[in-house]
């Protein structure tokens, strides 16, 4: 099977002689698979219950005949101007009461009867149409669920999912510690969405809202992909997973229900930040997908969108950027988008074929990549080996996001990346993990602000050092249950005794972060950090921010090895009596790494030491490894 290589494709753009043009330079960049129909509502029901599926009949069979896979969308992310006017009551509505009509994208609310049963309409008619169509390898459902409303249609769902969830209203007033602020609710009715309100919020409200758009989204998702496995039972559905701080969306609990886990993949940053932010949303990835493969399915070819201004990707970054997701597990590598479009709001976003044409950069490492993904077929199925593992918790990232904390500049997101970039930066290969999953295969696991905790996750942890495993927890870990209450006693809560220390008192200052830690059987090993003996392990607690090279430092120390040499990334995968060595240089140097064996992407053979000029990659089909011996 080989790797996958395409991106989203927009015919419904384009007059139909660029469809041609486009097949032509697929087969020369070797592109496999492309995502039809992501936006194409409008086109394909223009009117509502008429539709026109002639044009993406020909366009099918075309990709089809120019041996090109199509991982088929419904179109539901962007309902129709028509939809707007026939069902206002389906708009979303904002927390201040806006509410939003179309112009844009997302002007749905995901809880709205009429919206969900256009859906399912919509999916079925592409279900029964294309089901058989040889060209059809994947059904690719919405785009990017995420989208939250507060309008009347949420407020019923959100309603039934509290009851479903707490059963009465007492055990909702106590959860929501209603009784302060004179909060307490004598009936169903009087529990909204948080709309906009006079001061702070209920913090309580506010996370239950997320976890309920997480189940409300899942369900519309799972319906349409119920219709569409209905008509092709055997063609694998999915949906693009969109990472961010507004996505009301537990990936973890949602991997379940995908055949396969798909993630779009956008650095927010530019510089060196972008190669570590890959190789954490890959290892994310990984993680949701259980340690099995999955696809990335939209990265940006070139410019990509940062605060301010667009930044482009220099050269390589396209290939190496594509390698480290590979390297980690994803079947291959996708783009948005094929070509650049002419207008429409992202008429500047980077394409695979751009405004340029094909005499261009972008395009010629697109032909580049292509190349090198066919090379790496045998890749497929190998497994990555990670000795480290982040615990991985949405409600934490959304209870932190929460009003009222003692430190506004808390910030979920960069804690976990702080300590993923300290691992990655040790050369440390590093997987997520949940709280509930097992522990023990890990040398060393790392809690990075995992403010929610649970008894049962508490005891997880516990065991896990107990028997031998290492630890290194931050601040603001085990702070709170799951719903999101203060654990009392002292900080940090749920894991004071495995860490050995007490704190009375937070001590936010200028810089960030302090706390009074009081030593409970712990030992001061260096500022900031203690270090605690438990049972056969030992649990290292962060009580204030660390720079990178004492995290990396400390990283090396509780993992038990010594650093690669920074931004040399070393990834293996390993098949049946197989392995591969991924290695990626991200430095403006020649860096030299331990390899023997085969290059595929260069053919060159290597032994003893790999030397890779500055921005390079290879990938080493290994030779002399000797099962169980430490790795180099
Ligand atoms: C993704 C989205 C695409 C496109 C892209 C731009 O999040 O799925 O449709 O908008 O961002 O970077």
């Amino acid at each position: 099977m080989s790797l996958y290589f395409g991106g989203d494709y927009n015919p419904e753009q384009w007059p139909e002689d660029v469809w041609h043009e486009d097949v032509a330079l697929m087969r020369r960049a070797g592109v496999n698979l492309v995502s039809v129909g992501v936006f194409a509502w409008s086109r394909l029901e223009p009117e509502e219950g008429r539709y026109d599926f002639g044009w993406l009949d020909r366009v099918l069979d075309l990709l089809d005949e120019g041996g090109v896979k199509v991982a088929l969308a419904t179109p539901t992310a962007s309902p129709p101007p028509w939809f707007s006017l026939a069902y206002p009551d389906a708009l979303p509505v904002r927390a201040d009461g806006t509410r939003l009509l179309h112009g844009s994208r997302d002007t749905y609310c995901g809880s709205a009867p009429a919206y969900r049963e256009a859906c399912r309409r919509i999916a079925g008619e592409l279900g029964r149409r294309y089901a058989g169509h040889p060209a059809l390898a994947l059904w690719h459902v919405h785009n990017e669920y995420g989208t939250a409303c507060h309008c009347d249609h949420a407020a019923a769902a959100f309603r039934g999912w509290l009851r479903k969830e707490y059963g009465d209203l007492d055990a909702l007033n106590d959860a929501w510690v209603t009784d302060f602020w004179s909060q307490r609710y004598s009936d169903w009715e009087q529990v909204f969405p948080p709309r906009a309100t006079q001061y702070l919020a209920n913090p309580g409200q506010l996370l239950d809202f997320r976890r309920f758009w997480s189940d409300e989204l899942l369900a519309a998702y799972t319906e349409q992909r119920d219709v569409l496995r209905a008509a092709t039972p055997d063609v694998p559905v999915t949906t693009n997973f969109v990472f961010g701080g507004w996505v009301p969306v537990d990936h973890a609990r949602w991997a379940r229900e995908v055949d396969l886990v798909a993630i779009d993949d956008y650095p927010s940053d530019a510089g060196p930040a972008a190669e570590e932010q890959v190789a954490f949303a890959g290892d994310l990835a990984r993680h949701w997908a259980g340690g099995d493969k999955w696809l990335l399915m939209e990265s940006a070819p070139n410019l990509i969108y940062t605060p301010g201004r667009m930044h482009a990707k220099e050269p390589g970054r396209m290939l190496r950027h594509s390698l480290a997701h590979v390297a980690r597990g994803s079947r291959g590598a996708m783009f948005f988008q094929w070509r650049a479009p002419r207008g429409g709001a992202e008429r500047f976003h980077s394409a695979l074929v751009p405004h340029a044409g094909p005499d261009s950069r972008t395009f010629r490492e697109a032909v580049e990549l292509g190349s090198a993904l066919r090379a790496l077929s045998e890749v497929e199925d190998g497994a990555i080996e990670a000795p480290a593992a982040i615990a991985w918790d949405a409600a934490s990232w959304w209870a932190l996001q929460g009003p009222g904390l003692p430190w506004e500049g808390i910030d979920y997101l960069a804690e976990a990346r702080a300590a993923h970039r300290a691992l990655w930066t040790a050369g440390i290969t590093t997987d997520f993990v949940s709280l509930s999953r097992p522990l023990a295969p890990y040398r060393l696991l790392v809690l990075p602000a995992h403010y929610l905790m649970s008894d049962a996750a508490a005891d997880a942890v516990a065991a896990y050092v107990d028997a031998g495993g290492h630890l290194v927890a931050t601040y603001l870990s085990g702070i709170a249950d799951e719903r999101g209450r203060v654990r009392l006693g002292g900080y940090p809560g749920a894991l004071r005794d495995v860490l050995g220390v007490r704190v009375e008192e937070f001590r936010p200052a200028a810089h960030g972060w302090d706390e009074a830690v009081t030593l409970n059987g712990a030992a001061w090993e260096r500022p900031g950090v203690t270090r605690h003996r438990y049972g056969a392990g030992t649990a290292w607690y962060v009580s204030t921010p660390l720079d990178d090279e004492a995290y990396r430092e400390l990283m090396a120390e509780a993992a038990g090895i010594t650093p690669a040499p920074p931004r040399l990334e070393l990834v293996r995968r390993r098949g049946d009596g197989m392995s591969w060595l991924f290695a990626l240089n991200h430095t403006d140097r020649t860096a030299l790494g331990p390899a023997n064996g085969v290059d595929l992407l260069s053919g060159a053979s290597v032994s003893g030491v790999l030397e890779l000029p500055a921005g390079g990659c290879a990938v080493i089909r290994e030779v002399d490894i000797v099962p169980g011996k430490p790795l180099p």
